[in-house]
């Protein structure tokens, strides 16, 4: 006999007792918080259709519908035309491993590529890595300028006859800015290369941005030469995990991306993506979420992160002993330990402090090289920014004080 339902509920809550708590404005990575009224929409999108299945579109028509308008809303925000085109997936990484996929096809199909590479800045996401490890590709990174921007020249040095995709970031996740996303287009114009801009973090926030009258470097599908775009509705879009958009700029470079067989008992099988059965939670939640929010919710939530990620970068630069990495482009910073002039090496120990901010019931990520915290900002932070500046400095002063050295932590875990 099983467990009555409530008794199977109080586990559940027992078992996230110790699970990161994201919604009082404490967590910077990992979750995104939209307040309550937000979630409830997504949390009832994900109750009415988690168990409905996106691999088949004609037994679930309500996915499809959901699913073309969610592209089609991404596509006004990606500055993309009418003849782009674009799919839902689980996630950034699911995107971004679907546009080295598709590269490498139509660099077969075009161009008869055998041993396909693909060129992009070290500060491009590791979701790259696994993309290249997945289908035999060599990853060529170039190392990035000192304001951690794409070094343009050196990755046009890096192309060959064998390159099948650039790749720019909008922004990068490690440092927050947004790549020279124009002078990437045109090296990949003149090169005749597929060019991927990575807006996993930044594709809602630095539409908002734009629509709200800031000035935000070229980043989209308006520059001539990027040709594949991606963007999470999982992370600025609010809607539950497991949802990202991919767009191509047409149909043909998008159909390089699907795959369809009848090589087995089964008859004909085709999929969009990397998943077999596809929970239409997410997707049900990323167009309620759209739908709940509209244009003006998410410009309004646009304008609190924002707010929030100056507050913090404007703090951490007032701050002794901090070296703000850089001026963030749209709601993501990173900084660690100013230098030691006698020695150039770090003051302390970065990591240290983020010991120190755990201690207080506050997480950032640590990253590196070189060794530094990283805040994704959203808009729940706008309550809590001034509240985490403060800890901030505490755990600074008490690290300085004490010479402590913490745990360098890991992005992402494998068990
Ligand atoms: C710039 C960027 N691209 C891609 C990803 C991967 O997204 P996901 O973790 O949803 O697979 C992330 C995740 O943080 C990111 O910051």
């Amino acid at each position: 006999m099983g467990a009555a339902a409530d008794e199977v509920f109080a586990s559940l809550d027992r078992a996230g007792l110790d699970d990161l708590r994201w919604k009082d404005g404490r967590a910077f990575s990992l979750a995104y918080y939209a307040g309550p009224e937000v979630q409830a929409v997504s949390d009832e999108a994900v109750r009415r259709f988690g168990s409905a299945n996106g691999l088949n579109a004609d037994a679930f028509p309500s996915l499809r519908t959901f699913q073309n308008d969610v592209v089609a809303t991404a596509r006004g925000w990606l500055g993309a035309d009418d003849s782009a085109a674009g799919f839902m997936t689980s996630g950034g990484t699911e995107s971004i491993i679907l546009a080295v996929k598709a590269a490498r096809e139509q660099a077969r199909a075009d161009r008869s590529v055998h041993s396909p590479n693909v060129v992009l800045p070290t500060s491009a996401h590791a979701a790259f890595e696994k993309a290249c490890h997945y289908f035999d590709v060599e990853s060529r990174r170039v190392t990035v300028r000192d304001d951690w921007r794409a070094d343009v020249r050196a990755m046009e040095e890096a192309i060959d006859d064998q390159t099948i995709l650039l790749v720019g970031s909008a922004p990068q996740y490690p440092q927050g800015v947004v790549d020279p996303i124009a002078e990437l287009g045109e090296v990949a114009v003149a090169h005749r290369l597929n060019f991927h801009v990575d807006a996993c973090m930044g594709g809602v926030t630095l539409a908002f941005m734009e629509r709200d009258g800031e000035v935000v470097p070229p980043w989209n599908f308006r520059v001539p030469g990027v040709t594949s775009m991606s963007v999470d509705l999982h992370k600025y879009g609010y809607s539950a995990k497991g949802a990202s958009v991919i767009v191509y700029r047409d149909k043909r470079r998008r159909s390089f991306q699907t795959f369809v067989t009848d090589n087995w008992l089964g008859g004909l099988y085709g999929s969009s993506g990397i998943l077999g059965t596809k929970s239409g939670g997410p997707i049900a939640s990323a167009w309620a979420v759209m739908r709940f929010l509209g244009d003006d919710g998410y410009r309004e939530l646009t304008r609190r992160a924002r707010r929030a990620a100056l507050a913090l970068a404007d703090a951490i630069e007032a701050m002794p002993g901090l070296e703000l990495r850089a001026r963030p482009d749209s709601t993501l910073l990173a900084f660690g330990a100013a230098l030691d002039p006698s020695t150039d090496t770090p003051l302390f120990d970065v990591a240290a402090v983020a010991d120190a901010l755990w201690v207080e019931g506050w997480y950032v990520d640590r990253q590196g090289p070189p060794p530094s915290l990283h805040c994704t900002v959203n808009a729940i932070h706008d309550r809590t920014v001034d509240e985490f500046v403060v800890a901030l400095r505490g755990a600074v002063e008490k690290v300085r004080a004490s010479s402590a050295t913490g745990a360098s932590g890991a992005y992402g875990t494998i068990d």
